[in-house]
């Protein structure tokens, strides 16, 4: 252990084996800090999508599924030791491939292998209860794995997005198919090959990039697929909801959010600020728990505003690969679009733009898809900048008087993934905390986010919850077992 993986990009990882593409090919994949291409990289088709689920149903139904719960431990602990040692390699093939800071991906990959060992500690504890009822028979619940999982994950964070799903699936006992998004596969790749290295057994994982509408969309309708995990945009959620019916899938989702990030006259300013303008830049903008909406009580709205506008010419923007760099480009094209958009959205809903607003176009930036830091102050809940996800650096200012008034603008969005609140007050804490509709509500502190809490969305912002001994549950079915103790049975046609 510890000694170099060396990884490949040109090969889908099918059945424990690197294979060429059946029915998809090879694509430049593009680094969005130049625009340009950095390497060939391997994307499979629905072909390559059914083999993979053969392996993965194989595995299930073979070696993988006979294991008892501590053997599946151990392998899971082998993996995460493995992950430990890579974790540099793989911070900085993600940060190539999707663009982000380096010192963040160092710190988010930091922790995966924590996941990894949380979930194994867990693997040995599947039990069931025993259920009284009478003398006549034993009554006793299993849980048991529900099979194939499909795991369609996202490109701002592709390696957390792995990590949360094949945690839980691998810990329950199933297998799994996993199809990174189509602009960032690079690093899940890399992982495949910690997965190889690491003696999971063949078909266990496979890992099979493609494209949405082809390889994703077979996974949704592949009859061997129990299971569906996917993090993404919501209306790919509707999508795999219609795909997968025919074949009645079971789905989790994490979709994105709008968060609230609340900050009270009474709170500790300069925490707040830190967390606010952190959670407003952070991995360019790009991730669904990001605080990008700012309610601010009004006594200190405008000192808010200023800070977050000095802050936004404090934010180093370039390249993801220097340590230096706070902010990253966006990950690619698509989004650098979206997010300019937006930002005309802003400037026409007559909210008052306070620091950034445009493309970076200096001379070593103006290739990739580099924004700068954005602030719009002046916002109200209804304009399309305080309600849509637009996951670009910009972020929405909004003043609010009081509690109730906080309460309904942070709860007035299709969203419900998480929120933030400042105070000095424990009292108003929890009376806030309690009337927020989020599945994440952090006091105090903003993103502190762990393999032991359960995360994910009420509202538009999805099914299900990943990290947390809940995140077992979408990959395990209970068995109720009912055994006579007698072995009698009445004839029924008896007179
Ligand atoms: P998307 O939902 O299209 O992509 C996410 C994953 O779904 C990718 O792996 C993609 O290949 C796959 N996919 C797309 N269409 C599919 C289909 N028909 N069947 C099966 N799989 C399919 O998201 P997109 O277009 O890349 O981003 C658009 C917006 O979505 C972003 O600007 C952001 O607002 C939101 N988003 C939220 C994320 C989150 O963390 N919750 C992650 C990514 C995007
Ligand atoms: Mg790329």
């Amino acid at each position: 252990m510890g000694a170099t993986v060396a990884f490949q990009f040109d090969r889908l990882f099918i059945g424990g084996e690197w294979v060429a593409p059946l029915d998809g090919g090879l694509r430049a994949s593009i680094d969005p800090a130049t625009g340009r291409s950095w390497g060939q990289v391997a994307y499979g088709g629905v072909q390559d999508i059914d083999r993979a689920v053969a392996a993965a149903r194989a595995a299930f139904e073979g070696p993988w599924g006979r294991l008892a719960g501590w053997e599946r431990a151990a392998m899971l602990r082998r993996f995460a030791d493995l992950y430990a040692t890579q974790v540099e390699a793989l911070a900085q093939v993600e940060s190539q491939d999707n663009g982000r800071a380096i010192r963040e991906s160092r710190a988010d990959i930091g922790l995966h292998p924590q996941y990894f060992h949380w979930f194994a500690s867990l693997a040995d504890k599947l039990d069931g209860r025993t259920i009284p009822l009478d003398d006549a028979v034993h009554a006793f619940t299993s849980r048991v794995p529900v099979g194939v999982v499909g795991a369609i994950t996202p490109w701002n964070v592709p390696l957390m997005a792995a990590t949360w799903k094949l945690g839980p699936a691998l810990a329950a006992g199933c297998t799994v198919v996993l199809k990174p998004a189509e602009q960032t596969p690079a690093s899940s790749l890399a992982l495949a090959h910690l997965v190889e290295a690491a003696g999971l057994p063949p078909g266990v994982v496979n890992m099979v990039p493609g494209d949405g509408a082809s390889a994703g969309a077979r996974l949704a309708t592949h009859p061997d697929v129990a299971k569906i995990s996917f993090t993404g945009s919501g209306a790919t959620a509707k999508t795999l909801l219609k795909t997968g019916a025919d074949t009645l899938k079971r789905f989790t989702f994490e979709l994105g959010g709008k968060a609230p990030h609340v900050i009270f006259a009474d709170a500790d300013l300069e925490q707040a600020l830190n967390a606010a303008t952190g959670s407003a830049w952070a991995l360019c903008g790009q991730s669904c728990a990001l605080g990008a909406r700012v309610l601010v009580e009004r006594p200190i709205y405008d000192q808010v505003v200023e800070a977050f506008r000095r802050t936004a010419g404090r934010v180093r923007v370039g390249a993801p690969l220097d340590p230096a760099t706070h902010m990253g480009p966006q990950a690619h094209q698509q989004q650098l679009d979206k997010t300019l958009g937006y930002i005309e959205i802003g400037r026409d809903e007559g909210a008052t733009l306070v620091a950034g607003g445009r493309r970076i176009e200096t001379a070593e930036l103006a290739a990739g898809y580099f924004v700068e830091p954005t602030v719009f102050a002046d916002v109200t809940p209804s304009m399309r900048i305080a309600q849509e996800e637009i996951f670009g650096p910009v972020v929405a200012i909004l003043p609010f008087d009081g509690e109730d008034e906080a309460v309904a603008i942070a709860n007035d969005t299709s969203y419900g993934l998480a929120a933030g609140l400042w105070t000095s007050d424990v009292g108003r804490a929890h009376r806030v905390a309690a009337r927020i509709q989020a599945g994440m509500v952090w006091v105090n502190t903003y993103r502190y986010i762990r393999w032991s809490t359960p995360y994910g969305g009420m509202k538009a912002s999805g099914w299900g919850r990943e990290n947390g001994v809940e995140a077992l549950d979408p990959y395990l079915d209970t068995r109720t077992t009912i055994i006579s103790t007698t072995g009698r049975f009445a004839d029924p046609f008896a007179a």
